[in-house]
């Protein structure tokens, strides 16, 4: 039986972090959906149009080891606002999502658009210093030459590209549960997402 969690946010709050630990903790397979988006943003930084990067897509393309730079980011969230690109990888998405055993989907618009019927949504935020702040940890923790004013810089740019755009904007399904964690530490945001998703699988028939 499929059983669906949604949990979108903004930049760098936390999704990922929290979708493996809850993945994890229930048995569900999980989807970093922004991977599909960097990777088509990689290739168009090599010269490939982003419909064809999106087409040709493979899930290799998924492990390359240059996906979370800062010029990917932006790379990629110029990308996702092609309605093409958002339709090529749109059924790759709606397949994981109904897998057998469970699955936990990550990104901007899995409770709105690639999955409004999951069974649970979480809408995970924090201010844009907080998620900066992390994401400036993140990045120069694995060596990458960034400054704290360029990783917000990237922040802001790509959340208000991500809101702005006209197909499947970034914005809070209504029926989604939000997570603020600014002041949450990782542990209790991971908590905090168990104790819902648990209600909802406690429940199933
Ligand atoms: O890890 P972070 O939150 O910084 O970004 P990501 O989830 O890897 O997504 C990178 C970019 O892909 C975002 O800025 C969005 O523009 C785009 N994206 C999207 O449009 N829809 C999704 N479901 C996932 C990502």
């Amino acid at each position: 039986m499929s059983f669906t969690v949604a949990i979108d946010g903004p930049a760098a709050a936390g999704k990922g972090t929290l979708s493996k630990a809850v993945a994890a903790h229930f048995g569900f397979a999980h989807l970093d959906t922004g991977l599909l988006y960097r990777a088509v943003g990689a290739k168009t930084l090599i010269g490939v149009p982003a419909v064809a990067a999106a087409e040709a897509l493979v899930p290799e393309d998924l492990l390359a080891d240059n996906l979370r730079t800062s010029d990917v980011a932006q790379a990629a969230s110029k990308a996702a606002v092609i309605p093409e690109v958002r339709a090529l990888l749109l059924d790759f998405q709606r397949a994981f999502a109904r897998r057998a055993g469970g699955a936990v989907l990550d990104g901007r618009d899995i409770g709105t658009v690639i999955c409004p019927k999951a069974d649970v949504k979480l809408f995970v935020t924090a201010s844009a210093e907080v998620r900066a702040e992390r994401r400036y940890l993140e990045l120069s923790g694995n060596g990458q030459d960034v400054t704290r004013d360029g990783v917000l810089a990237d922040v802001k740019q790509r959340d208000a590209r991500d809101r702005d755009r006209t197909t499947a904007p970034l914005v809070a399904a209504d029926d989604a549960v939000i997570i603020d964690t600014s002041n949450l530490s990782i542990e209790d945001a991971i908590a905090r997402a168990i104790t819902e998703i648990s209600a909802k699988t406690d429940a199933r028939p």
